[in-house]
């Protein structure tokens, strides 16, 4: 294995580590965390399995930011709906033999890399031209963005300018997650800026704002079912003063 393959493999488990250890430690705590009050959004469900589906409207149609704001609507939508896809479709670099729907899936991601990358611009445009959006955004606002940016951009030049040896890179892969490094990452320069801002996006995932991915199913103005009257709410903690 060379200086590079090992570097980045270096790399790799550490992103993937601090990503899982991270976002698993941050779900324990939102999972902790008491909801002392009952705040749903009105209206809001009357039973579980109706919160399951308002979460589900939520989750997948961002329900919410629809009755909010169109445009913010469609740039968001479409960027998160390809980013779903093309995550999907480099599922193939990771397992083998492929399966099936990821072999089907394949065209799909493939050109669901312009979505991403038009959502991103327009999301980042809106930043910069809507003046009362510039106001409240900090830079961690625009740094993911561009970080996403540069990750689709790199990607979508190695899918459609210059293509990278897709072959050696699943056997190098492969190798990283079997621990068996004999195969070398493509000396490709585009691939090592997609790798390096992709494992950078795994770091900061724990710390940022991404974090709204696992949080959104812990918010208690969407996870809670309107039965105040029917049932007394009582914060686990509040339960053990009464006692
Ligand atoms: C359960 C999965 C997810 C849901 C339901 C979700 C939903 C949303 C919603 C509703 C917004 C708000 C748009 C706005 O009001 O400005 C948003 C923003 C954003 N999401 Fe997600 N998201 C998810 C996962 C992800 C992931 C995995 C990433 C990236 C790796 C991501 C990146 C972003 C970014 C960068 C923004 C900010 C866009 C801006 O600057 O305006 N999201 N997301
Ligand atoms: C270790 C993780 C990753 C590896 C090894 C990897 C590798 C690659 C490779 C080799 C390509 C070129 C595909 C081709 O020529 O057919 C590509 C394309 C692409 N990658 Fe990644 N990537 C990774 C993670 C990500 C992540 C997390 C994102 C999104 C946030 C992303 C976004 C894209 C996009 C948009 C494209 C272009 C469209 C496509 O071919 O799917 N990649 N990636």
């Amino acid at each position: 294995m060379g200086f590079l393959t090992g570097f980045y493999a270096l790399f790799f488990y550490v992103a993937v580590l601090i990503f899982l250890v991270g976002v698993g430690h941050k779900i324990y705590e939102y999972a902790r965390t008491p909801a002392p009050l009952k705040v749903p959004t009105m209206p809001a469900p009357l039973t579980t399995t109706g919160v399951a589906w308002r979460l589900t409207t939520e989750v997948v149609f961002f329900k919410s930011l629809f009755r909010a704001n169109k445009w913010i609507w469609i740039l968001g939508w479409v960027f998160h709906f390809c980013l779903l896809l093309v995550l999907l479709r480099h599922l193939r670099y990771f397992i083998d033999p492929v399966w099936l729907w990821v072999d089907l899936l394949q065209p799909f991601g493939k050109y669901a890399a312009f979505g991403m990358v038009a959502g991103l611009a327009g999301l980042l445009l809106r930043r910069i031209v809507v003046e009362r959006i510039r106001y409240i955004s900090n830079p961690s606002d625009y740094i993911m963005l561009i970080l996403l940016l540069i990750i689709g951009m790199s990607g979508s030049m190695m899918t459609f300018v210059k293509h990278t040896d897709i072959v050696q890179l699943k056997a190098a892969f492969l190798g990283f997650l079997s621990l068996n490094w004999q195969y070398n990452l493509p000396a490709d320069p585009i691939l090592f800026v997609h790798l390096t801002a992709v494992f950078a996006l795994m770091i900061v995932f724990p710390f940022s704002k991404l974090l709204h991915a696992p949080g959104i199913f812990f918010s208690p103005s969407r996870n809670q079912v309107d039965n105040a009257r029917e049932k007394r709410h009582l914060a686990p903690w509040a339960a053990k003063l009464e006692n």
